[in-house]
């Protein structure tokens, strides 16, 4: 067995911090994460295959459920159903009556995300790394697959295991084949059905990097490259979110600063990586629970036995908790005990990369890990007051045993869905005063509180919340067309 080892984590702080707060703090200088290279050239023919894959509805188990069924354009590749996003938040998977008990995330710039098991980064000083809402999966190759399997959506199960056999037959028996055939040989579907489905995943993550998914076409890639002006309501929307004047991490401070980017960051250099405004840091931020999540529903052992909750109305997404503490060992711990790793209830910081995107205005879309919140509006009102009552000047502190207690007004949001003070980002509620970008803030304990206002009493105004908003409307793709990148071979006939 496996013996954990927590010792070495014993002075881990929680929360992600951008790189400005770190230098300012004279903490160590080498970049937060290293993106890979932005332009990709991936082969023609095995993206073509991947993106009919990704749309190929036969590849669930009953067939009806593709990739896109959840993950589609014109919804920023996040889930493209409005009724579903409003009323529910999680998501409907292949067999009838079951459902997840996650958000899909939009898939585009996943490519651009740090790759490998989660790991604490002590530039960044966070947890970094991994895909999915909690880091489990090191590489899309690897994620491509889980889907195809997970009962809860693609259920291409038999016998209670994955099977990958009949994904196999399926791609097989799929107009893909030909083209399958075409790109990894005409004997490819006599290799076993581990190594069909590895290819399949191949091709798909493929598409995933290719410049269709991820195509850097937003109003902001415009404004970066010379060819649009932002309003002032979207530059003053910039300068929040980054807490400089020119919106560059290195840039003067503005007079305020919504902590955003230390989180959902910029490039240090954009001639070696993009503005993907994720350092894929890991964080409680104190969501509150999606009453509508499906998963609580989900607990019928008879029908579902490898997918139902044994916890129904109960479960607490733990986030990365849950899963590294399975690979880890779990500590000895009671109800929101002792966390060594302070990692219980910590989820991926997301792209903020088309988190406006959808088909027409009045399309609904759901965020955070478990859809509970429906507008960029409330999100913002979130991050700005969770801490506040209705009482004014009255702010919740998270590290009381039992912080509603004695409260004079009303709070203005439901409890965190996990409440514990060691791992939820600024739990004092302590405020952003105007102009403070440095973390001069200590925590209960007398020591620096690096994570002090990021969250929860930012001190923004009405007007100050809608700019961010407006900014956040400027990261949708499609305001221009990019002219394909040229092929590789074409570039080297042009220089010599
Ligand atoms: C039933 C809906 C559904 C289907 C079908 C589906 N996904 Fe997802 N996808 C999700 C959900 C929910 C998550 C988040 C899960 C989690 O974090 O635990 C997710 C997460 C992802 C992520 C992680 C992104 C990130 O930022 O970490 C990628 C990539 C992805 N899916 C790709 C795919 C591919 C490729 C397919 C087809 C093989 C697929 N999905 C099919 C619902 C779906
Ligand atoms: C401490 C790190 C941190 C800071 C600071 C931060 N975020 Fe986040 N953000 C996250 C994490 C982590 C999530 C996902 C949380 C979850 O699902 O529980 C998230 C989710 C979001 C989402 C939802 C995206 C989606 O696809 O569901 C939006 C929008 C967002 N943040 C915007 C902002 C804005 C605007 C600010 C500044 C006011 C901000 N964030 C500050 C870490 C941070």
């Amino acid at each position: 067995m496996r013996q954990p080892r927590f010792q070495h984590f014993a002075s881990v702080t929680t929360g992600c911090l951008a790189l400005t707060l770190v230098t300012v703090a004279s903490a160590p200088q080498s970049r937060v994460v290293v993106f890979p290279a932005m332009a990709r050239s991936e082969p023609e023919q095995l993206v073509r295959l991947g993106r009919q894959l990704f749309r190929d509805k036969s590849l669930s188990n009953p067939p009806g459920l593709a990739c896109v069924s959840c993950h589609a354009p014109e919804s920023g590749y996040s889930y493209p159903n409005g009724a579903i996003n409003k009323f529910v938040g999680t998501v409907p998977g292949a067999v009838k009556g079951r459902g997840g008990n996650r958000r899909p995330p939009s898939l585009a710039y996943a490519a651009f995300l740090p790759t490998g098991v989660p790991h604490y980064d002590t530039n960044a000083i966070a947890w970094v790394g991994g895909l999915f809402w909690d880091g489990r999966t090191p590489s899309a190759e690897r994620q491509v697959v889980e889907p195809m399997f997970n009962p809860n959506e693609m259920n291409n199960r038999a016998g209670g295991k994955p099977s990958p056999e009949m994904v196999a037959r399926k791609i097989m028996a799929s107009t893909s084949a030909p083209l399958f055939a075409e790109v990894f040989g005409k004997d490819v579907f006599k290799r076993a059905a581990t190594e069909i489905c590895a290819l399949a995943a191949k091709a798909i993550a493929s598409y995933e990097r290719s410049p269709e998914v991820s195509p850097f076409t937003s109003k902001y890639d415009a404004y970066l490259e010379g060819k649009a002006q932002l309003t002032p309501d979207e530059l003053n929307g910039m300068r929040l979110v980054t807490g400089t004047l020119n919106g560059r991490p290195n840039g003067l401070p503005f007079k305020k600063s919504a902590h955003c980017a230390d989180c959902h960051s910029l490039s240090k250099d954009l001639s070696k990586a993009p503005d993907i405004f994720t350092n894929s840091c890991f964080a409680n931020l104190g969501v509150p629970p999606n009453p509508q999540n499906l998963f609580y529903n989900m607990t019928d052992k008879a029908s579902n036995p490898e997918g139902f909750n044994p916890s129904g109305p109960d479960y607490v997404d733990l986030g990365m908790g849950a899963f590294l503490y399975e690979h880890y060992g779990w500590p000895k711990r009671t109800a929101h005990g002792p966390d060594p790793l302070r990692i219980l209830g910590t989820f991926k910081a997301p792209s903020l990369r088309n988190v406006d995107k959808r088909p027409r205005p009045s399309f609904v879309k759901a965020y955070m890990h478990n859809g509970v919140f429906k507008s960029l509006k409330e999100v913002v009102h979130f991050y700005n007051t969770r801490n506040l009552t209705t009482q004014e000047g009255e702010v919740i502190d998270f590290t009381r045993p039992d912080p509603y207690a004695d409260l004079k007004g009303k709070p203005l949001w439901p409890r965190p869905e996990y409440l514990d003070a060691t791992t939820l980002i600024n739990p004092t509620g302590m405020g952003a005063g105007p102009g403070s970008r440095t973390p001069t803030m200590t925590n209960p304990g007398g020591l620096p509180d690096l994570d002090a206002m990021q969250i929860g009493n930012l001190l923004l105004s009405e007007k100050q919340e809608w700019a961010i908003v407006s900014f956040l409307k400027c990261l949708s793709d499609g305001y221009f067309e990019r002219p394909a990148p040229p092929r590789p071979e074409q570039k080297k006939k042009a220089t010599r």
